[in-house]
């Protein structure tokens, strides 16, 4: 319950407020009439018709949100869909959310009229055939996902110009605006969330504007109706304007806030005119309010004299209910500079911040977060999308656990589609990963957004009387990939064909996460910035224990394979490295070093030792802040878009802009992604790749520049300022004519055309995938070479798997799928919508893949992706698979020429119980420590 909120009036109470009420008004009539019975010419008022309303409306005013007192009494969901059958949940392993999310009871649930009927262990003979029987077999069952921050159905997937309901930019302060009059039904991103878990969503406005409009709740299933309002979960009576019982208490509101570079950025205006934007409109809320009170003061008085009309504005009335307590403020709001601001406006006009959103500063200001008004904000973020612009910089992946340590409410969100909803649970899981205890890791996406929002009397936590939406998970919801079998929303099953699912049983426990502490407090003690360069290892011979595995890349073949893995418990398996090189591995191995003097022994507590990761799809390598322009490289001229270029003939080379010692790449690398390759950004002939080191302190560093020219890079999109079919005889034309070119440009097309570079072309289309790989025919055809070619991006490149296969390209994929744009629509979005993966599919017809990242903050989490891979595969990628799709794969499809040697040791099990500590590097001769 709310700090400060009143407590529903039991309902006896309710009718004595309403026979007072009665008393006033006969008063006043009475005193009226024995007014002018007594003095028949004095002055009279007249009394307003509406009295009776009025006093109902004013006798309204200090109601605080929330459910009706009967509410658990409802033996059906205003949501329920007529002719959904019972279902029984059978021998589960529930997370119910209670007790501080530490309750878990293994046994059945039944669902029925939309709700959650029992909960425990039932007789299934007493149900006979009038219910839905599902045996979980001990699977791990949860609330439904519910995210506090998104956009879904206002931000469409995929994105059309016709489709962009997210900001108005008609003023800086627009509390009357509604996000459920963009909200539409037909987004394809519904299917693609609910199959992740994710039941209900706070559909925000965007955050271009200072007050950029009310949010309203959805659940995402479809509805009968298919209208945007039958979405909506407990709107407000207002709505519609069907205010049936004037004395109910209302229901909650939402309403968007930003505050910092948003709102200042897109009205050119700066923080302190955003601030005073705010005052201004919380000043015009003010003033209404306090006329409504004084209006109110005097009806209930019965002082009708020159009372007029109730004080009333429809534009206000939104921002004037924040004032009286009724109204989630989910405030978009990064840095302690921000923060403070509206703490002070909080406390100027003394109204609640329910959370605030993204808020990648918040944990270093926990004292000042508790200062606001009313009651303390919860702080809604990503786990470890960060760097992104000055915002972010500071952010930390140990922000949800200090959080917590200071008391503050967590919530882990989406900004969907910034980050696709699908995955919310991916963030729970990554802040559990860095410190998070399990049960707010799981609270963080469920109970406790589910309280924010002010929706916590009927979801978020599994409990009799609440609403039917549950998740019936295939492993931990907090293991890696975790993935729903069944997705119930209002108790209708939601997943028509259930995916096969074969995950280990180690999958079915929450996964054992590494220690932090020490990084944790660096957190704090550097505000965000902690000193992120490897340390040598000062002995020259590091003898690392305990090794659970031990995988290497072989120079020739260009293939990973496992030296050993130490299956019996209690062998002692170890791998001794010299000077940086494998020097003697192996079980019960090596005896000699053990006795060394001046060896360093690490602990790998059964985790393995691998070839070092390469990034590649990213800007890595090019970039600080991505969105900070001077800390950039920068874009590439379109050579096809009428700018003309100053450098004609030439091929722009990705080494030259090289920016190293990001904090990005050597997070990377403490992450066990040893080099990169990056590409000139953007363009249609975007230019030559380079391979790079994420360890490099500069370019002159020994290495730095492992390869200054990698592939040569062109992109094909729907989406550039000429036609396909233009970009498509362009590259013709410099494929078939690179002979006749005297340039650069000749030169690197006939290295193509050749087959001594591959041509890696960015496709997403698999329209546009067929006419390149026709096109492919014809060069090679006329030119009588074989080209290497690679397609990136490639999201739908699964719809002609046997031809990619066929003609012998390979292919770069990003590890989930999303219909961003039309180009990449047909996604094939793999379990549990699919049982295959696109990954798993291409790999079946003999199609190299390697996986890319999306952003340099995500260039980190590539173990993960990798190892996420290979568990949507259903066994099709072993271990060794999994790691060729991020490193050696790549270099082949890439162009790298001598592959990267490094091997990473990482502590503990595999997924989200290890920890990268060292890094071996016979190049460099030297083990780095991390
Ligand atoms: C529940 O499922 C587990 C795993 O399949 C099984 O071992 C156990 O016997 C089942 N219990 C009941 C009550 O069905
Ligand atoms: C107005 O909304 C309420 C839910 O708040 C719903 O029960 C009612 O049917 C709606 N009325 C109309 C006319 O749409
Ligand atoms: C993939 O390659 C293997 C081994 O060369 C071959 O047996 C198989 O038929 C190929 N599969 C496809 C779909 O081409």
């Amino acid at each position: 319950m709310d700090k400060g909120m009143a407590f529903p009036a039991p309902k006896h109470a309710k009718k004595r407020v309403q026979s007072i009420q009665l008393g006033l008004v006969l008063l006043a009539v009475c005193s009226y009439s024995l007014t002018y019975l007594l003095w028949p010419n004095s002055r009279t008022e007249n009394l307003p018709i509406n009295t009776e309303s009025i006093i109902a409306q004013c006798s309204a005013l200090h109601l605080t949100p929330g459910p009706p007192d009967n509410f658990r009494e409802r033996s059906q969901s205003d949501r329920f869909e007529q002719g959904t059958r019972p279902t029984l949940i059978h021998n589960a392993t529930i997370w119910t959310g209670r007790h501080d999310g530490k309750e878990v009871i293994r046994g059945d649930i039944i669902i029925d009229k939309g709700l959650i009927k029992q909960l425990g262990s039932f007789d299934l003979r007493a149900y006979g055939s009038n219910v839905d029987i599902v045996d979980a077999a001990g699977a791990w069952v949860t609330p439904g996902i519910v995210d506090l921050h998104s956009h879904l159905g206002v931000d469409s997937s995929p994105a059309l110009r016709g489709a962009s309901d997210t900001n108005s930019l008609k003023g800086l302060t627009l509390p009357w605006l509604r996000s459920l009059d963009g909200l539409n039904t037909h987004d394809d991103a519904y299917r693609l969330s609910i199959s992740g878990g994710v039941t209900t969503a706070n559909v925000l406005p965007g955050s271009a504007d200072a007050i950029g409009g009310q949010a309203f709740v959805i659940k995402l299933r479809p509805t009968k109706e298919r209208s945007s309002s039958a979405m909506l979960l407990e709107p407000p009576y207002s709505l519609n304007g069907t205010h049936v019982d004037p004395f109910a208490r209302p229901r909650w509101r939402q309403m968007k806030h930003a505050c910092g570079e948003n709102p200042s950025r897109v009205y050119a205006g700066t923080r302190m005119d955003t601030q005073w934007a705010f005052r201004q409109a919380y000043n015009t809320a003010r003033i209404i309010k306090e006329k409504q009170d004084a209006y109110c003061a005097k009806a209930l008085a019965g002082q009708w004299t020159g009372l007029g009309d109730f004080p009333e504005d429809l534009q206000w009335e939104a921002l004037v209910d924040v004032l009286r307590g009724r109204v989630k403020v989910q405030n978009h709001c990064y840095e302690g500079v921000d923060i403070d601001g509206m703490v002070r406006l909080t406390n100027e006009f003394k109204f609640s911040i329910a959370a605030f959103h993204h808020a990648h500063e918040a944990y270093m200001v926990p004292d000042l977060i508790k200062k606001a008004y009313g009651t303390t904000p919860a702080v809604a973020i990503f786990a470890t999308a960060a760097r992104y612009k000055r915002e972010a910089f500071r952010g930390s992946e140990f922000a949800p656990r200090i959080l917590a340590d200071n008391g503050l409410d967590v919530v882990m969100k989406s900004d969907h589609p910034v980050l696709n909803s699908r995955h919310l649970v991916y963030e729970a899981q990554q802040a559990h990963y860095f410190g998070l205890p399990e049960n707010l890791a799981l609270a963080s996406v469920t109970s406790t957004p589910a309280r924010i929002m002010g929706q916590d009397h009927r979801i978020g936590r599994l409990i009799e009387g609440f609403d039917a939406d549950v998740v019936l998970w295939d492993s931990h919801p907090l293991a890696l990939g975790a993935t729903p079998k069944q997705v119930w929303i209002d108790g209708i099953a939601q997943i028509s064909e259930p995916f096969v699912s074969s995950k280990p049983s180690s999958a079915q426990h929450a996964p054992a996460t590494p220690n932090w502490e020490q990084e944790i407090k660096d957190a704090i003690k550097y505000e965000g910035l902690p000193p992120l360069e490897p340390t040598k290892a000062e002995a020259p011979v590091v003898v690392f224990r305990n090794v659970g595995s031990l995988f290497v890349k072989h120079k020739q073949t260009r293939t990973v394979t496992e030296v050993f893995s130490a299956t019996a418990t209690g062998q002692d398996s170890v791998v001794v490295v010299e000077d940086g090189e494998i020097v003697c591995s192996g079980v019960l191995a090596c005896p000699d070093a053990l006795t060394r003097a001046n060896v360093l022994e690490i602990d790998l507590e059964g985790g393995s030792i691998s070839p070092g990761l390469l990034t590649y799809g990213s800007p890595l390598g090019l970039v600080h802040i991505s969105g900070e322009r001077s800390t950039n490289d920068g874009p590439v001229f379109d050579v096809l878009g009428g700018v003309p270029p100053l450098i004609d003939g030439t091929l722009i080379k990705a080494a030259d802009g090289l920016l190293f010692a990001s904090r990005d790449a050597y997070i990377g690398y403490r992450n066990g992604v040893t080099s990169g390759v990056t590409a000139p950004s953007g363009g249609f002939l975007s230019g030559l790749s380079t391979v790079f080191r994420t360890d490099a302190a500069h370019k002159l560093v020994d290495g730095a520049v492992a390869q200054e020219v990698a592939a040569l890079h062109v992109r094909l999109s729907l989406n550039s300022a000429v036609s396909v079919s233009t970009q498509i005889a362009a590259l013709r034309g410099l494929l078939l004519g690179a002979g006749e070119r005297k340039d650069d440009v000749g030169k690197r097309f006939t290295h193509v055309v050749e087959g001594k570079i591959p041509l890696v072309v960015e496709v997403e289309n698999a329209d546009i995938i067929a006419s390149v790989l026709a096109l492919k025919k014809e060069v090679e055809a006329a030119q009588g070479n074989a080209i290497r070619l690679t397609l990136s991006g490639a999201t739908e490149a699964h719809l002609l798997a046997k031809e990619i296969g066929e003609a012998g390209v390979g292919v770069i994929v990003q590890q989930r799928p999303f219909p961003s744009t039309w180009q990449e629509r047909r996604i094939l979005p793999g379990p549990p919508l699919t049982q295959d993966s696109a990954i798993a599919t291409l790999v079946a017809h003999n199609v190299t893949v390697g996986i890319a990242a999306g952003e340099v903050a995500t260039v980190r989490n590539t173990r993960f992706d990798a190892a996420w891979a290979g568990l949507e595969s259903d066994g099709v990628l072993k271990k060794a698979d999994v790691i060729a799709l991020a490193s050696s794969n790549l270099e082949t499809l890439l162009g790298v020429e001598v592959p990267d040697a490094d091997l990473v040791a990482t502590k503990g099990g595999s997924g989200f119980e290890g920890k990268v500590v060292a890094i071996i590097s016979p190049r460099s001769k030297k083990v780095n420590l991390v």
